[in-house]
C-alpha cells in the first residue's frame, strides 16, 4: 500500500465504509451506485479489489475517496475512482490511482483498462498523467446521459518498463 502523509491512509474498503462511499458516489456521478452493488463487490466478487483513502482525526474517521478494480484473467479493469468534492485537486485522486496501479503491477497483468466519459476531462487528465492511451470509443455507453465512453489502456507488452517507471515515481515524488 502506498504510504500517505498523516492524517491520510490507504486501506482496503470494508462493508462499514459503504454509507460514506455512497455519499461520495452521490456527489460524483450522475447515476450513483447502490449499497447492494458495493455489498456484492465486497462480499461476493473475488475478482474485485477496493481501497479507500481515509482521513483520521481525533474526532473520528472520514473518507476522502475510494478506487476499485477487477482482475479478469490477464486484465486489470478499473471499475471506479472518486474523491470527495471537498478534497479534490489536492493530489488525493493521484494517491488512489497510483496505489491502484501499484496493486495492479503486483498482479502482473498484461493490460490495465478503463472507461471514462468523453466529457470527464479531470479523470482523463489523471489517466493520461499515468500514461493511459485512448484506444477506442464505446458509443452511448452511459445509459443515464447517452454519453460515449473512451476506452483507455496501458498495455504492458508495449510498455514493459511501466511498473519500474511507477516505482521510480513513487520513490521520487511520494516518499513520506
Ligand atoms: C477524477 C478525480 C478522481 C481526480 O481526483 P483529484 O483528487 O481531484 O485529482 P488530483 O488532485 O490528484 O489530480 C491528479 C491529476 O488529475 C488531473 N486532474 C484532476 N482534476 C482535474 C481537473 N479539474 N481538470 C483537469 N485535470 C485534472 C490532472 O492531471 C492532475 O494532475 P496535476 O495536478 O499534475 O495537474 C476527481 O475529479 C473525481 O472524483 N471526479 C468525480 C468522479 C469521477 O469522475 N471519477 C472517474 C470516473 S472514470
Amino acid at each position: 500500500m502506498l504510504a500517505t502523509p498523516a492524517p491520510y491512509s490507504l486501506r482496503p474498503m470494508t462493508v462499514d465504509d459503504i454509507p460514506a462511499v455512497l455519499e461520495i458516489d452521490r456527489l460524483s456521478f450522475p447515476s450513483p451506485a447502490t449499497a447492494q452493488l458495493y455489498l456484492n463487490e465486497l462480499t461476493d466478487n473475488r475478482l474485485a479489489h477496493y481501497q479507500v483513502l481515509a482521513r483520521r482525526e481525533p474526532s473520528g474517521e472520514t473518507l476522502a475517496g475510494y478506487a476499485g478494480f477487477w482482475l479478469i484473467a490477464d486484465e486489470v479493469h478499473v471499475s471506479t475512482i472518486a474523491v470527495h468534492p471537498d478534497e479534490r485537486r489536492r493530489g488525493r485522486g493521484e494517491w488512489l490511482f497510483l496505489n491502484l496501479l501499484l496493486e495492479a503491477c503486483r498482479l502482473d497483468p498484461l493490460l490495465v483498462t478503463l472507461e471514462v466519459r468523453t466529457s470527464n476531462m479531470a479523470a482523463q487528465g489523471l489517466y493520461r498523467k499515468y500514461r493511459f492511451q485512448e484506444v477506442g470509443r464505446r458509443r452511448r455507453y452511459y445509459h443515464d446521459t447517452g454519453e460515449d465512453a473512451l476506452l483507455m489502456t496501458v498495455d504492458f507488452a508495449e510498455h514493459p518498463d511501466y511498473c519500474a517507471w511507477l516505482a521510480a515515481r513513487v520513490a521520487a515524488d511520494f516518499a513520506v
